[in-house]
């Protein structure tokens, strides 16, 4: 299976955009300010750190923010951006550092785009290894939805305005968990294809993950604010701990 997708310059140049028409940017103090309750004043390593979105916000808290991403076009738009967070070319699936952190954060479904269990669980294991003693692993992940798939074909509209028609188009390989997608971006005249394949997880499978690694789960929340995680919640906010012997 191809594991190899990368955000290349279409989707960097589109991120920003797309990130705001999603409400991504709106829930940037509240996501912030969650991640640094658990930062205790001290470091953070984002996983798959993309532009900063968060990463810049809550290094100027006084967070010293490190990130890792494999994408050279979006660490691009992040070296534009500051020059207060250090990060570096890598695979959140796999990664070693001397460095220990207060909190480790993956956030906006980064964690789906690892596209097999064995690469989540390899990033669950080099997180962990990086935390320190009373560290924190904080994951914000979308409930899976497959409801709604005929044949195993299914097309969401994620966003319409008077510029802009946003569709998703997914393809379900129930195999591998995965969905391969295209978003499908209208505006004016032009479309843009913005292709991806992501891994949907239940949170408990989640939690088993996490639990093969040395981490337990602490709280779960339904949204940055702590809104109760319930039956109808499109999204949780996990957050692990190293395991209590
Ligand atoms: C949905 S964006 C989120 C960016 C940022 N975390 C945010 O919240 O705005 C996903 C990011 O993860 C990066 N990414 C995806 N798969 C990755 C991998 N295997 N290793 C490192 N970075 C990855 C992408 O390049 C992209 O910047």
């Amino acid at each position: 299976m191809d594991n190899d997708f990368i955000y290349d310059e279409d989707w960097a140049s589109n991120y920003q955009h797309f990130a705001r028409l999603h409400g991504r940017i709106a829930e940037v103090d509240e996501t912030v300010a969650f991640l640094e309750d658990y930062s205790s004043g001290g470091s953070a390593l984002e996983l798959g750190i993309g532009d900063g979105r968060v990463a810049v916000p809550l290094s100027e808290r006084g967070v010293r923010v490190e990130g890792i991403d494999n994408s050279d076009s979006m660490l691009e738009l992040l070296a534009k951006r500051t020059d207060l967070v250090r990060a570096w070319k890598g695979d959140i699936a796999d990664f070693r550092t001397e460095q220990r952190y207060n909190l480790v954060y993956c956030v906006y479904n980064t964690f789906k785009l690892l596209a097999t269990r064995e690469a989540q669980l390899d990033c669950l294991r080099s997180a962990a290894e990086v935390l320190d003693d009373q560290g924190i692993l904080v994951i914000e992940f979308d409930v899976p939805a497959l409801e709604g798939f005929v044949n195993g074909q299914k097309t969401t509209t994620v966003f319409v305005d008077h510029e802009n028609t946003i569709l998703n188009a997914h393809v379900h390989d129930p195999l591998n968990q995965n969905l391969v997608s295209s978003l499908l971006w209208f505006s004016g005249t032009s479309v843009r294809r913005l292709p991806y394949r992501a891994r949907y997880v239940y949170h408990q499978e989640l939690d088993t993950m996490a639990e093969r690694v040395g981490l337990e789960l602490a709280e779960r929340w339904g949204d940055w604010a702590r809104g109760a995680f319930t039956e109808g919640s499109k999204r949780h906010i996990s957050v692990y701990r190293r395991t209590s012997l």
